[in-house]
């Protein structure tokens, strides 16, 4: 299982090519939509030639206590599942993966289901998940013999690809919308040492610029369209099914932004299935912040109806939480088609619900970035209409840490993050909910009956 059997796959017309014959955009060039890795050889192998899932999983485990870095990696450990490079020499790893499965004990008890766990990536080197897939299409890159390697970016991406491009010794190109990425993220970027480029334009416009550059010059594209992103990105699923010994969990809920990862980790959990090493896929749903919500807009266009969604009306997206700020996602097909295959939902939530939701995860000891925090948002809105049921387990998948954007957080904390408009007023209980976690710093005179009294003052 170790050879490079890859191919493409266009999600559309179905056409296949070689990895070579790829175009530099990544659409399909009969029908412009985009492609999957696909391994014909797994459908192939009958028999005794099927890979043996115990021998997997054991293996797979036994490479968490080996000193060779490709093992120590939480995306090539389970190398055997994408099979894209044609020499393992050429992979560029950063320790990615392996991330914690947390219980959130607080959120249990409040939500009335005990089995609510925190996948934390935001735990990776750069401080996003964007990691597990940059490992994998940079090898690929590397490997193609690139020197210039790009990405549109709402943050994360930009610091994940410079990481990587830097630990290669490839040049980087980053291009993100003006003014609305965190600091964080931006401070990444430059500190690995990116060309990076602020466009006065939202991300979407960002990458349609990047795509007509990629095709002038040859430089390798680092957005999910490149499909083997979702490789990498699609193991978080491995290691959740490994943490949980091989059942799966009922939910797991993602944030949804340009798309990529809910459609890799649905791959992720479909490619399990398909090779016997679990008995069924978990319910994948995806949350959106209102203000930039287009699939949960065609989702609920589309309620009730079992057949694909057929088209999705891009919106002008805003949204405080920068990472999701995407009006126009391009892997929206293959997401809807996780959602719909595994009998997930597709919701949106209002910036206030974000808000309260990070305050309650940085109150596990935990903490999130802004984007991470609509799944437990997300969460509370799914038990609320009885989608979830209290003896369920979920995952939610935290993509992003919570130093990415501390403004927020400060902001969130000072009482000026949400307006009026937005909390229903000071009296409204959003308002008073938020007052409950608020721990904003308190200035006090330099004296320990001062210190003593702000700490008697202070809410439990
Ligand atoms: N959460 C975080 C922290 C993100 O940075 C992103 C996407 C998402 C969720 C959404 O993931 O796009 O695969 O649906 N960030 C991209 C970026 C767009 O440029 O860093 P998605």
């Amino acid at each position: 299982m170790n050879d490079n059997l890859h191919q493409l796959r266009c999600i559309g017309c179905g056409a296949r090519i070689t990895g070579a014959q790829a175009q530099a955009d990544f659409r399909c060039a009969d029908c412009g939509e985009l492609f999957e890795v696909e391994y014909p050889g797994w459908k192939e192998r009958r028999g005794p030639d099927r890979p043996n899932p115990g021998a997997l999983k054991w293996l797979w485990r036994e490479r968490r206590s080996s000193s060779e870095l490709l093992d120590q990696s939480g995306v090539w450990r389970f190398r055997e599942l994408l099979p894209i490079l044609d020499s393992m020499g050429n992979a560029v790893t950063l320790r990615e993966g392996n991330t914690p499965l947390y219980h959130l004990p607080r959120t249990s008890k409040a939500l009335g289901v005990d089995q609510i766990f925190a996948k934390h990536q935001g735990m990776n080197p750069t401080g996003s998940f964007k990691d597990t897939g940059m490992t994998s299409a940079l090898s690929v890159a590397r490997e193609r013999g690139f020197e210039w390697v790009a990405c549109a970016s709402t943050g994360n991406t930009s610091a994940a690809m410079a990481a990587y491009a830097a630990r290669a010794g490839l040049r980087s190109l980053v291009l993100i919308p003006e003014g609305k990425i965190a600091w964080g993220k931006l401070s990444q970027a430059m500190d690995y040492g990116a060309v990076t480029c602020q466009l006065p334009v939202d991300f979407d416009r960002c990458l349609s610029v990047l795509t007509e550059i990629v095709r002038q010059a040859p430089i390798y594209l680092l957005n999910s369209v490149n499909p083997y992103r979702l490789e990498g990105q699609k193991t978080p699923a491995f290691e959740i099914a490994e943490a949980f010994d091989w059942n799966v969990p009922d939910h797991l809920i993602v944030p949804g932004g340009n798309l990529g990862n809910s459609s890799a980790l649905g791959k992720g959990f479909r490619e399990l299935h398909e090779l016997g090493l679990v008995a069924r896929m978990p319910r994948i749903s995806v949350i959106q912040a209102q203000g930039a919500n287009p699939l949960a807009r065609s989702f609920a266009a589309s309620k009730g109806a079992s057949a694909p969604i057929a088209s999705l009306e891009p919106v002008e997206a805003n949204t405080r939480a920068t990472a999701i700020r995407i009006g126009n996602p391009a892997s929206w097909r293959k997401a809807a088609r996780v959602i719909q295959e595994t009998g997930g939902w597709c919701l949106d939530v209002t910036e206030a619900e974000i808000a309260i939701a990070k305050a309650e995860i940085g109150a596990e000891g935990l903490g999130c970035e802004p984007a991470s925090a609509v799944t437990l948002a997300g969460l509370k809105k799914l038990r609320v209409q009885g989608a979830i049921g209290s003896g369920e387990t979920v995952v939610l998948v935290l993509t992003g840490h919570t130093l990415k954007d501390a403004d927020y957080t400060i902001d969130f904390h000072r009482g000026t993050l949400l307006s009026n408009e937005e909390t229903g007023g000071p009296d409204s209980p959003i308002s008073k909910e938020i007052a409950a976690l608020r721990r904003n710093a308190v200035a006090v005179d330099a004296t320990p009956a001062a210190v003593l009294a702000a700490m008697k003052g202070s809410a439990k």
